[in-house]
């Protein structure tokens, strides 16, 4: 289980995970709810411009990065643990022809290879939850930050307990068994030196994923039915019933997702 695992092994773990084929297949190469919709909407939220130097903290494949680059016109550095979505990111860049915009390096969140103040913005999407040591992460893009400079983050959170029977989901998605309250993660930031914050509750978004995917497992089932899929090692019950009880926690108010954009003191 997740939370049996040390903070390394859950960093690979989490890195493996979103670089897999079975993620790509149900999520495609946005790994967050609300698409790149609700990234451009944090990108407003925290005033981005082209005058704007912006980290992409766990950037995943790149598609944030290059998004935000093309919409707002400004210099993006993504970083990610996995070397594998680094190459991914880089081939995108480049499609898209925002490379001369874009740069992304190899790294962990909570040691950030890069000078004090190197940016005046820092954006994390689905990613501060996995973090192992999240007080470090927080002071680490702080570090980064220039002074005035803007965080924005939105990320898995958890109200309450999780049930027993969603251990599986934790284990399959790293991500929400590191997930807080948002206002565990507002006093981590608080404590990191980030002041002003803005809390948006994006709930809507995770579930429309959800949906998404529970839409997906019944297209696949129907394929499978037809004899036009194999299946392999999906096991198409325990995705389902995965499926089914994520949309009533999210329902029930105990998992959600949040956008937090704050000013670094
Ligand atoms: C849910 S995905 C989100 C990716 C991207 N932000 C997006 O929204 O498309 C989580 C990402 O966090 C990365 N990750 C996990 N732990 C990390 C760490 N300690 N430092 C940097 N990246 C990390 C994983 O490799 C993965 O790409």
């Amino acid at each position: 289980m997740v939370d049996k695992l040390n903070g390394r092994e859950i960093k690979i773990c989490c890195a493996t995970f979103y670089e897999s084929d079975i993620v790509r297949m149900f999520l495609g190469d946005v790994l967050h709810p609300g698409g790149l919709a609700l990234t451009c909407h944090l990108g407003e939220v925290m005033g981005l411009s082209a005058r704007n130097r912006v980290l992409d903290v766990a950037c995943g494949r790149g598609a944030s990065a290059v998004h935000l680059a093309q919409h707002f016109g400004c210099h993006v550095t993504g970083l990610d643990y996995s070397q594998d979505n680094i190459a991914a990111a880089e081939e995108h860049a480049t499609a898209q022809g925002v490379s001369q915009l874009t740069i992304f390096s190899n790294g962990d969140a909570e040691r950030l290879p890069f000078d004090d103040s190197a940016f005046d913005s820092v954006i994390s999407e689905c990613s501060f939850c996995t973090f192992p040591d999240k007080v470090a992460a927080a002071a680490e893009m702080a570090r980064v930050l220039a002074p005035g400079g803007i965080l924005g983050l939105t990320d898995m959170t958890v109200n309450g307990t999780l049930p027993e029977d969603i251990q599986p989901l934790l284990s399959w998605v790293a991500c929400v068994a590191g997930a807080g309250t948002p206002e565990q993660y507002i006093e981590t930031l608080e404590q990191a030196g980030f002041i002003d914050f803005t809390v948006e509750d994006c709930n809507a978004a995770l579930l429309e994923m959800v949906n998404d995917v529970r839409r997906k497992l019944l297209g696949i089932e129907l394929a499978a039915g037809l004899g036009k899929l194999d299946l392999g090692d999906i096991n198409l019950t325990k995705g389902k019933h995965l499926a089914k009880r994520a949309v009533e926690l999210i329902e029930s108010g105990v998992v959600g997702y949040t956008l937090i954009a704050a000013r670094r003191n």
